[in-house]
């Protein structure tokens, strides 16, 4: 074979699968699904299906992940090759964050990738897997590209593999963080950043929770911004995240917790999630809400970040994140756009130039400079904005802290208090009796109706159509708007991997100075038993009390 033949092909029989389905970011199974004979393979014959044989042919693909996996890495290349792409272009160790991943397919121009990650679940062989697809613009797969492959998975019958020899097929291993820091300097400004970081007067911890933002954190806070190495803490990535469950939450984020409430708290505090795009900041015994803290970066996006020096084109969340971000659009005169549930549906926003930023609260922020949900860029947000903040303070204080900023905004915006109560139902059927209960009681609900002693102003289920291609989205969660502006969600969550959770979403605004500053639980308590006695959780489900409230 000469070294511009294409490698020799193996076509394998295989039998289709019928529950690969793409959840709210990708395909997520525990990993003991995934080791079953061919089920990864499957699964990835069935996405180069879908996306066209000929589409493909030629083409370069990204591929990397968090690192719970890298013999997956193997069979991916192999069907790559097996498929007609011309290129491979791997993170080394086949690493990369999933903010990294979509940089690099931007930067490099790249016809997609694929990220090996289950996001912030439990990884290792008791735990999950999942893959992901991101297509040109390094933005999640849409619905009607997962709907395809779907179908596709059902009805593959033969694996494309290319062994033996690769011939013009290349594989190319690259910097896991390189292009994605190239794409950070261009959005913030690193020497404000790393002025700020070399006061004495300041310190800071990021816990990486044994995934993969540990190599990255290194890279850009202490290589690049020069804070001291022992502020990334659990920053070596394990294929199992060290037996913890790297969500970065109050619950899941305890150790980072333990020492943000420790009389040795540092002033800021951050951490991210398995895959690198989720994010919570904290600042010294304060925990900073992601719906509030998406408000605060564009309230001061303009003034300390440069790729925003020419304003925001708009702003955009998702439906069951607060409303926080719109007070802030309205001041500013922008248009806040409501999505369902799922980064996917910001890229479109982005693309047709409608949206700058946005946010979830689901601990996920992120801006048009990629197209994925960007946990680092939380962080150099939030260090930016309190970098701008005390840029007139002399070193040796007083220092305008986290809490300072958060507490101005409400003084400006209001407060927004949310909460989000997650039941965990093993059996999936009752989570969808629950819905359907709700279902029937918000299309039997009329505005001015009294609903649990409160006076609704209305009820439904969500719907989105994209603005910019049309296409609708249906069944995205049950709302329940009061007269007093409170609202409540129903949702069931499209990330889990086994039974059903059940999401309660809480919000109530406030703009009384005198109450802003009380604790989100308990200013919610009351709201919180509207939700149980309107879902009648415990009739259908027995639990009365949430799994985890964030
Ligand atoms: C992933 C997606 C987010 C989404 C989150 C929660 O992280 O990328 O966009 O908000 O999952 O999804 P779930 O369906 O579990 O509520
Ligand atoms: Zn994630």
């Amino acid at each position: 074979m000469s070294p511009t033949e294409g490698p020799t092909i193996l076509h394998i029989p295989t039998q289709p699968y019928d529950d690969q389905k793409f959840g709210t970011s990708g395909l997520r199974k525990p990993t003991a699904t995934f080791m079953r004979e061919h089920y990864l393979d499957n699964c990835v014959q069935a996405l180069f299906y879908a996306l066209g044989e000929e589409e493909v042919r030629g083409k370069s693909l990204g591929l990397g992940g968090d690192g719970r996996c890298t013999q997956a890495a193997q069979t991916i290349i192999r069907l790559a090759a097996g498929n007609g792409f011309a290129r491979v272009v791997v993170g080394r160790d086949a690493l990369l964050a999933t903010p990294a991943a979509s940089a690099l397919i931007r930067r490099r121009g790249l016809y997609g990738g694929i990220i090996m990650t289950a996001s912030h679940n439990p990884g290792g062989p008791e735990h999950d897997f999942g893959i992901k697809f991101n297509r040109s613009a390094g933005e999640p797969a849409p619905d009607h590209l997962t709907d395809r492959v779907f179908e596709e998975t059902r009805r593959v019958a033969v694996l494309k593999l290319g062994v033996t020899r690769f011939g013009s097929f290349e594989v190319e291993v690259v910097d896991p963080a390189a292009d994605y820091l190239a794409v950070l300097q261009e959005v913030f400004d690193f020497n404000l950043l790393r002025g700020f970081l070399g006061r004495r007067d300041f310190s800071l911890v990021f816990d990486a929770m044994h995934a993969v933002t540990g190599p990255y954190a290194r890279r850009i806070l202490v290589e690049e911004l020069g804070a001291p190495p022992e502020c990334v803490v659990n920053g070596t990535p394990s294929p199992d995240f060290g037996g913890g469950h790297p969500d970065p939450n109050l619950t899941h984020a305890h150790d980072l917790v333990g020492r943000m409430w420790s009389d040795s708290a540092p002033d800021f505090g951050a951490a991210s999630d398995g895959d690198g795009d989720r994010n919570m900041v904290l600042g010294r015994r304060f925990f900073v809400n992601p719906c509030d803290s998406v408000a605060v970066i564009a309230a001061h996006a303009q003034a300390c970040i440069p790729h925003f020096r020419q304003g925001l084109k708009g702003v955009a969340r998702s439906m069951p994140t607060s409303g926080a971000l719109d007070r802030v659009a309205a001041a500013l005169g922008l248009r806040c756009h409501e999505t369902p549930t799922g980064w996917k549906y910001f890229g479109s926003l982005m693309d047709a130039g409608l949206c700058s930023l946005c946010g979830e609260e689901s601990f996920g922020t992120g801006a048009d400079h990629i197209r994925e949900k960007d946990g680092l860029f939380a962080v150099l947000a939030w260090l930016s904005v309190l970098a701008h903040a005390n840029r007139d303070v002399p070193e040796g204080g007083p220092l305008v802290g986290v809490e300072d900023i958060v507490r101005q905004h409400w003084l400006t915006y209001g407060r927004t208090f949310f909460c989000r109560h997650d039941y965990d139902i093993p059996d999936a059927a009752q989570a969808a009796a629950v819905m359907q209960h709700l279902g029937g009681v918000a299309a039997g609900a009329a505005e001015g109706a009294e609903l649990c002693g409160r006076v609704l102003r209305s009820a439904n289920d969500f719907s989105y159509t994209d603005p910019v291609d049309g296409a609708t989205t249906s069944n995205q969660g049950l709302r329940f708007i009061f007269a007093d502006g409170s609202r409540i969600v129903f949702r069931l969550s499209g990330t889990g991997s086994r039974g059903a959770t059940l999401r309660v979403y809480l919000e109530h605004h406030c703009a009384d100075p005198a109450r802003l500053g009380e604790d989100a639980r308990e200013a919610l308590r009351p709201l919180a038993g509207v939700a149980l006695e309107l879902s009648r959780l415990e009739h259908f489900t027995g639990l009365r009390e949430p799994s985890v409230v964030t």
